[in-house]
């Protein structure tokens, strides 16, 4: 059986693609964009450019953006009280707190500021929870996994019945990812640091995604052959044949595994570019339901 690759790039594309023309159709008939705010507190270079990259892909998709940044010393109140500003602004239909906040700050009570209708992240504590509870519909899912999800989708990976495993427990992506795959009808189980034998039970996966920040950790006597791989991990490892010094490598040793796997993400150009693509895809949502009340107006 041969690997088929889960082209990332071109999935994001589309999805950016589908974005920007319902952005389009939202300002020809209310006259209002989408809009999305980040906060940025402090000086981490990882989220400096995260952020501009959010920023650039908010003007490519004809979505306005706002941008807060705050210094390392912003006190709790400070940038509780940017969010609240940023909660009363109807041009801002989502709000983004870039991750992590310096430790000082009480990262779960500024999240929890954040308006249930702009959560465009998914972070909110209601909206986890009712991502958990079955029969209960966020207004928003976490990017990363939600980007996930669509990946296995639209490469026609059969999820329902499967056996799904998770590398990582972390709020922004395992967690949320085992709760996405579980609602659809997987099971799943979830291997993090204190997991005993977890090449047992990754070896049983027929859909595995791995989000544990481990260079090129799972190799080919892991897999079962045919199983479906979303490796999140972008990992940095030493290479002086590259002009930076580096390379960027998945948690999955990627030429071993696509020996067995049925498919494969490549790192870079496989999750990656979905995130982006997912907090754009939210922040339409974000407008077109801020909106619905003009739009129904405007449409009688
Ligand atoms: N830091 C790392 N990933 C993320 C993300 O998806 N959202 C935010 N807000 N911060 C992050």
């Amino acid at each position: 059986m041969s690997v088929k690759l889960i082209d990332g790039k071109q999935i994001a594309a589309d999805v950016r693609q589908e974005v920007a023309e319902r952005a389009k159709a939202l300002a020809e008939r209310t006259g209002r964009r989408p809009g999305l705010a980040t906060v940025l507190v402090g000086e981490d270079p990882a989220s400096q450019t995260y952020v501009r990259m959010k920023h650039k892909a908010c003007e490519e998709a004809g979505i306005e953006s706002f941008s807060i940044v705050m210094e390392t010393t912003a006190t709790q109140a400070e940038i509780e009280k940017e969010v609240d500003k940023l909660a009363a602004d109807p041009r801002v239909h989502g709000i983004l707190v870039q991750l992590p906040l310096p430790d000082h700050i009480d990262t779960e009570a500024v999240l929890a500021r954040v308006p249930l209708e702009k959560d465009v992240d998914g972070f909110h504590p209601m909206n986890v929870g009712l991502l958990a509870r079955r029969g209960c519909e966020p207004h928003f899912v976490p990017c990363t996994p939600w980007g996930c999800i669509v990946l296995l989708e639209r490469s026609g990976v059969p999820i329902s019945g499967k056996r799904a495993v998770v590398l990582g427990r972390s709020n922004i992506v395992g967690l949320p990812m085992a709760l996405l795959l579980q609602e659809r009808n997987a099971t799943v189980t979830v291997v993090h640091s204190r997991t005993q034998n977890p090449e047992e039970i990754i070896r049983e996966a027929d859909i595995l995604v791995a989000a544990i920040g481990k260079p090129e950790m799972v190799k080919k006597d892991m897999l079962k052959p045919g199983v479906a791989i979303i490796d999140v991990g972008i990992n940095k490892v030493d290479d002086s044949s590259r002009p930076r010094g580096y390379r960027l490598v998945g948690d999955v040793d990627f030429e071993q595994a696509k020996e067995v796997a049925g498919w494969l993400t490549p790192v870079p150009g496989g999750v990656g570019p979905m995130t982006i693509a997912i907090l754009l895809e939210n922040t339409v949502k974000a407008a077109e339901k801020a909106l619905q009340p003009a739009l129904k107006t405007l449409l009688g």
